[in-house]
């Protein structure tokens, strides 16, 4: 049987989709284990944590040696605990007799300036990290309309939108599912409120895309990516994500709604849905091969897709530890397929890295 760890921050995180994989690793002649990065004893390596049972079909508690696949899912915020996970995961990606699934992606800056040299940067909203708040003025002078966020975040968390008037400054931003706007008199005003938000985490500044549908809804199109069977990337699934009307953000966290891609490019030009689809394609084609060679090794990632009003696609947004929301509503047939995908996708990292090492092991023995 070929140990299979799930990893998450805590033990409730995404229970129903760890549960639903465990419940299928043993047809895969996998047993598998859930722990968090800080359950592992660094004096023994053992980990407490717990290990899914297939005649009582629920986990069982236990104590095990570091799977040798790991499946990561920790989802890492500001708090103590994300801090003291952090570098035990840095060290568990280190080993050499550990293999995850995907070694995970940087943040947005850093992503922004890999791509930036790529052939997918026509795509990139230009992205910079804010130094200074003057930076912030002068960006809104020129340009009237940006959009801040955090470098790390997630979730639609902690982003703004903030347009020059006159004189005044609108700030807007959607806290809990609610819209919030705030005018600020003048540039000082504006300061008083920026400067403590960067000094608390880095952010970065884009110009603000006109994302949105007829009805000022921001909507975006979310694609899934994952690696099969035999290690080749396929598009899962896509979905269009539309936020509120009047707001910034289309993360379903926000509160966004999920509308299938057929239904929503049924209602284009035939000219515009067909230059969409094809550039589409392009992103989904690159986007992967580039991100595993500029940066590490990756099962699956998830595309958010802007689509502005002259029909221009931006890429907004790259994460590798993607949700299953918006292509499981609009394929609900796909669960099967996406419940078995990290099992086999480390099956066959376990198959193909064993025969590397053996090969590896009879050319040293040959010597
Ligand atoms: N430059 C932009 N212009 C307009 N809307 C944007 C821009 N960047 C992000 N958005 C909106 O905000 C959402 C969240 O942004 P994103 O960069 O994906 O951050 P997060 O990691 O928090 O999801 C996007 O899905 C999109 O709806
Ligand atoms: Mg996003």
């Amino acid at each position: 049987m070929i140990p299979f760890g799930i990893m998450t921050l805590n033990i409730e995180s995404e229970a129903s989709y760890i549960h639903e994989i465990a419940a299928r690793s043993h047809s895969c002649g996998m047993v598998c284990y859930h722990f968090l990065p800080s359950s592992i004893n660094p004096l023994t390596k053992l980990v407490q944590g717990r290990r899914f049972c297939e005649t009582k079909q629920r986990w069982v508690d236990d104590q095990f040696l570091i799977p040798s696949l790991i499946y990561d899912r920790c989802f890492y915020g500001d708090d103590a605990h994300s801090k003291q996970c952090i570098p035990i995961v840095s060290w568990l990606k280190s080993r050499d007799d550990i293999t995850f699934l995907g070694f995970g992606l940087p943040n947005k800056l850093a992503l922004y300036e890999t791509l930036s040299s790529s052939r997918l940067a026509p795509y990139l909203p230009h992205s910079g990290l804010i130094k200074d708040c003057s930076q912030v003025i002068s960006a809104l002078n020129k340009q009237k309309k940006i959009i801040i966020k955090p470098i790390n975040g997630s979730q639609g968390y902690g982003i703004y939108y903030l347009r020059k008037n006159d004189k005044t400054i609108h700030v807007k931003t959607e806290k809990n599912k609610k819209i919030i706007s705030r005018i600020f008199p003048n540039e000082t005003k504006l300061f008083q409120w920026l400067q403590p938000l960067i000094n608390f985490r880095p952010y970065l500044i884009q110009p603000y895309l006109e994302l949105s549908n007829t009805v000022s809804q921001p909507f975006d199109i979310r694609i899934l990516l994952q690696k099969d069977v035999q290690g080749v990337w396929l598009e899962r699934g896509k979905g269009i994500r539309i936020g509120n009307t009047g707001g910034i953000l289309s993360n379903l966290s926000a509160g966004g709604s999920v509308l299938d891609f057929t239904t929503w490019s049924s209602t284009l030009l035939q000219a515009s849905k067909e230059s969409i689809c094809s550039e589409l394609h392009f992103i989904t084609t690159n986007l992967p091969h580039i991100l595993e060679k500029e940066i590490s090794p990756l099962f699956e990632i998830g595309i958010d897709i802007g689509v502005a009003k002259n029909g221009a696609l931006w890429i907004l947004d790259v994460n590798s530890k993607p949700g299953r929301k918006v292509v499981l509503k609009t394929d609900p047939d796909l669960k099967e397929t996406l419940f078995f995908a990290p099992l086999l996708y480390g099956k066959y990292l376990f198959q193909s890295d064993s025969k590397e090492r053996k090969s590896h092991y009879e050319k040293t023995l040959y010597h």
